[in-house]
């Protein structure tokens, strides 16, 4: 019998993606998202995407702080995992907004947890982020590393993180994959879903895109004087659909029999490239010349990030397959066909 996994945030950039995925694979997907950050278009097209596996996919326009809304779609189903994207993620956002980062990822996550436990649902993964190494000592980051944030967005983070590995803690039956995500990029090869960021993109990519297509007229570089190979910081950009498949990995995980606790693995590529170097494989990729402003340092930004992958390898036996010029490809594809993201109509409709 086909598994069925609960997806919040599944509306979003990655969990789209990942519904895609999990749709391939033969799971049905119900997606939870209040559409803050998202357009219900995603979800068109993901079932779209998935072809005959189309009708595995069911929406629901729910804020996962709505306790009673939650509670409803836990009696209407039975879920057998859950996958949890739902959350604000704006770095800057959250130094301004702090309390509205803690309700909406903290509150959200706990209501969250209410519910799957009192439904006897014990499965999550869920998304983490490289944010919680702060600024490395060393690099590649192991899973084994300290953990700190710099901000409420990454602070949120690091909390779920605990509170997750408490309720392992106090209650065994549940199994708790954390993913701690490095810099995801780049879109389904098909064109068709991508990231679509709502106001000023906050990330280098999306940031990228939106140069080449016109909307905005240079790209800012924060910082030239870092020690690194061209002054520019060093990232570990991740291709969003080898992400995604990451997530199918520990589900199979969960589902294998293993005693799993509360388990967290990096989801990378292990390889670090520069701000220029990520530009020059875009602009190779697109044809287009991306001009650059040269400018301070970004505060809270880190030096060189990139991941150990070596646990996920061994443990979830799943390992990235795409490079940087998969991931600008397919980022072009998607902003090339999608100049205004979700915002108007793909030509394909
Ligand atoms: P996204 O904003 O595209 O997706 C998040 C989704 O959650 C959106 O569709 C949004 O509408 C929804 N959402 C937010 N609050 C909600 C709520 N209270 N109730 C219901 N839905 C809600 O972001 P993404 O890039 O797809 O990120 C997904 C997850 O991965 C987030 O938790 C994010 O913090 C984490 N993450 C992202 C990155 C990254 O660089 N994109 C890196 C590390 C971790
Ligand atoms: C990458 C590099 C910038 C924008 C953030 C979050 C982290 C995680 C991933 C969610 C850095 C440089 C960027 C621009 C630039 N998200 N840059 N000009 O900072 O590694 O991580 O996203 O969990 O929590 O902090 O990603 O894409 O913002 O930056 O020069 O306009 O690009 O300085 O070196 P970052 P990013």
């Amino acid at each position: 019998m086909a598994k069925t996994v609960l997806v919040t945030g599944g509306a979003g950039y990655i969990g789209s993606h990942t519904v895609l995925q999990l749709l391939l694979a033969g799971f049905k997907a119900v997606v939870v998202d209040n559409l803050e950050n998202s357009s219900e278009v995603a979800i068109k097209r993901v079932a779209e995407l998935a072809g005959e596996f189309g009708k595995n996919i069911i929406f629901h326009k729910i804020d996962i702080r709505d306790k009673e809304a939650l509670e409803k779609v836990f009696a209407s189903t039975t879920f057998d995992a859950v996958i949890h994207f739902a959350g604000l993620k704006a770095v800057g956002e959250s130094v301004h907004k702090p309390l509205l980062y803690y309700n909406n990822n903290i509150i959200g996550t706990i209501n969250l947890l209410e519910v799957m436990s009192a439904h006897g649902c014990k499965k999550l993964v869920f998304s983490s982020s490289a944010t919680v190494y702060g600024w490395p000592k060393e690099v590649p980051c192991t899973e084994e590393f300290d953990l700190s944030a710099t901000n409420p967005y990454g602070r949120t983070k690091l909390f779920i993180e605990e509170i997750c590995r408490d309720i392992h803690i106090s209650d065994p039956d549940w199994s708790i994959i954390l993913l701690r995500y490095f810099n995801p990029v780049g879109a389904h090869p098909s064109g068709h879903i991508g990231e679509d960021p709502r106001g000023f993109p906050n990330n280098l990519m999306p940031f990228v895109q939106q140069v080449a297509v016109g909307r905005r007229p240079a790209l800012t570089v924060f910082g030239n004087d870092y020690s690194t190979k061209d002054g520019t910081g060093v990232r570990d950009y991740i291709h969003v659909v080898d992400l995604s498949d990451g997530h199918i990995s520990a589900l199979q995980k969960l589902f294998d029999g293993s005693e799993i606790g509360c388990e967290v693995y990096n989801l990378g590529t292990g390889k670090g490239t520069s701000v220029l170097e990520m530009v020059a494989a875009f602009e190779k990729a697109s044809g287009k010349e991306i001009p650059l402003v040269i400018a301070g340092r970004r505060p809270g930004d880190a030096e060189i990030v990139y991941a150990s992958t070596a646990k996920a390898e061994k443990e979830l036996h799943w390992k990235a397959k795409y490079g940087i010029e998969e991931m600008c490809r397919d980022q072009w594809n998607w902003a090339s066909m999608n100049p205004w993201g979700y915002g108007c109509p793909d030509p394909a409709d």
